[in-house]
């Protein structure tokens, strides 16, 4: 039961050109999904929730009940809190047993970042939990450094103030279905990576936003009743790429997200003649798995890169 914090997985990667991929779940037979994929890739992998996740899924005894799900996983694996907005909710999750938490303050101006982002490494720290900070264009459209991509001098002086562990910037990706208009070229800010890669070598950055939204999935979705149009993700070629980079960590929430649910409709539509909810949830269950096996060994390239522990 190898539950660790994100060091030593993003040193791995940063050194092995890989990426670990960090996965949206809301219920144990997600967890299960993911972990069971990291298990048959040998990959690391992170379970994200959500501060909404969290209160759904089951507030102050997370960690307890996953230890006990991961029992036969081998991998090592992280409980993070994603998106957190607040010092508090970060320490609520710190005490919980996160072994990794995102302290997101990009909402606030740079110093006021660095000021919520530092209290939360320092407490993070002292209780052996990594910490992930978000640093967008520069935090504010009103401050005279606003520029559409991150400032990679910035992101020096903030890990340097900091001292965080790893940093979410803005590189070109959007959050959810639609990220792109139709026929808009998608592109991500490899010079940005770079310049951020001389200027401090070693750190890991995080990519947010990832999802591909593939065909595969979202026709499933769509042929038994759901209707998600728009749908344009990042292409996975570039996904190969950036998992080669300074980007130690890759967020999946949509994708992984549409294939449960897909997997979940596709059964709900054709098993009439039963009642378990098993019967519905394992589809589920294997659709999603399934995307996640692809995701660890064609597009982040971590399969059977993990030091066993
Ligand atoms: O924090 C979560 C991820 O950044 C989700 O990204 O909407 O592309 O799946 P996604
Ligand atoms: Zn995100």
């Amino acid at each position: 039961m190898p539950l660790v914090n994100t060091k030593q997985m993003f040193k791995d990667a940063y050194e092995g050109k890989y990426a670990v991929g960090a996965f949206n779940v809301d219920i144990l037979t997600q967890c299960q999904a993911a972990l069971e994929a990291a298990e048959e890739c040998n990959s690391p992998i992170i379970l994200s929730f959500s501060s909404g996740s969290r209160d759904f899924f089951h507030p102050g005894n997370i960690k307890d009940i996953l230890l006990i799900a991961a029992k036969d996983i081998h991998i090592p694996w992280a409980i993070h809190l994603d998106h957190g907005k607040s010092f508090e909710v970060c320490k609520s999750c710190i005490d919980e047993g996160f072994t990794s938490v995102m302290i997101d303050a990009s909402a606030y101006d740079f110093e006021e970042n660095v000021r919520i982002t530092k209290q939360v490494v320092e407490y993070a720290h002292a209780h052996g939990a990594t910490v992930e900070g978000e640093l967008g264009p520069c935090s504010r459209k009103d401050d005279p450094r606003f520029k559409k991509f991150t400032d990679p001098e910035m992101v020096k002086e903030f890990v340097e103030r900091t001292g965080v562990d790893s940093l979410a910037v803005s590189m070109g990706t959007k959050h959810g279905l639609a990220k792109f208009e139709e026929g808009e070229e998608v592109t991500l800010q490899f010079d940005l990576i770079d310049e951020v890669a001389r200027l401090l070598p070693g750190f890991p950055l995080v990519l947010h936003g990832s999802s591909s939204i593939p065909d595969e999935y979202l026709h499933i979705f769509n042929d038994y009743g759901g209707e998600l149009k728009g749908t344009k993700g990042v292409p996975e070629e570039l996904l190969r790429k950036v998992a080669k980079t300074a980007v130690c960590k890759i967020n999946i929430g949509t994708d992984f997200r549409v294939a449960f649910v897909g997997g979940l409709r596709k059964s709900l539509t054709e098993i009439k003649d039963k009642f378990e909810p098993r019967n519905f949830l394992v589809p589920a269950r294997e659709l999603s798995k399934k995307l996640v096996k692809e995701k660890l060994s064609n597009v982040f390239q971590s399969s059977n890169k993990v030091s066993r522990i």
